[in-house]
């Protein structure tokens, strides 16, 4: 079985992996660097259970191959807290009740950082917009909007 070595940054810090180079980026994170945050919801790049930042942008962790992310910055949900704080937008999700079972939630927070990442202010179509590839079966997504739209609100003076 052929192996490869990478090295990505997760949440700030250099990780080495040996791996098998089309083996998911899912994968990886979950089984090799037991940050089981990000879920699997699919499989197959239609829940956005598996969300992560990667480079900047939101992409589908079981979209991508392990080879892909070599030398890629990563960051995850455990990556969203700030000094082990909820960060504003978790504490949005928190207060509003933004979750139920809380299967889908690392991917909405994901999305929904990457979103107010370039825009800080956005409409509820644009929050819609970016969250138009995160399923969630329990919420009826009314909560999952007014967390965003809290977060966004409650971070014009702070960073999110
Ligand atoms: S697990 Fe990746 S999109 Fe569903
Ligand atoms: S809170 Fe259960 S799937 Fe979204």
């Amino acid at each position: 079985m052929t192996m490869i070595d990478i090295e990505i940054i997760v949440n700030g810090a250099k990780r080495a992996v040996r791996t098998e180079p089309h083996r998911k980026l899912l994968k990886v994170l979950r089984e090799d660097l037991n940050l089981t945050g990000t879920k699997d919801g699919c499989s197959q790049g239609d829940c956005g259970a598996c969300l992560v930042i990667m480079d900047g942008k939101a992409v589908n962790s079981c979209l991508v191959l392990a080879a892909q992310a070599d030398g890629a910055e990563i960051i995850t949900v455990e990556g969203l807290a700030e000094n082990g704080e909820l960060s504003n937008l978790q504490q949005a999700f928190a207060e509003r009740w933004g979750f139920q079972c809380g299967f889908c939630t690392p991917g909405m927070l994901i999305s929904s950082y990457a979103l107010l990442l370039t825009n800080p202010d956005p409409s509820e179509e644009e929050i819609k917009r970016a969250l138009a590839g995160n399923l969630c079966r329990c919420t009826g997504y009314k909560p999952i909007l007014d967390s965003v739209q809290m977060a966004a609100e409650t971070t014009k003076e702070k960073n999110i």
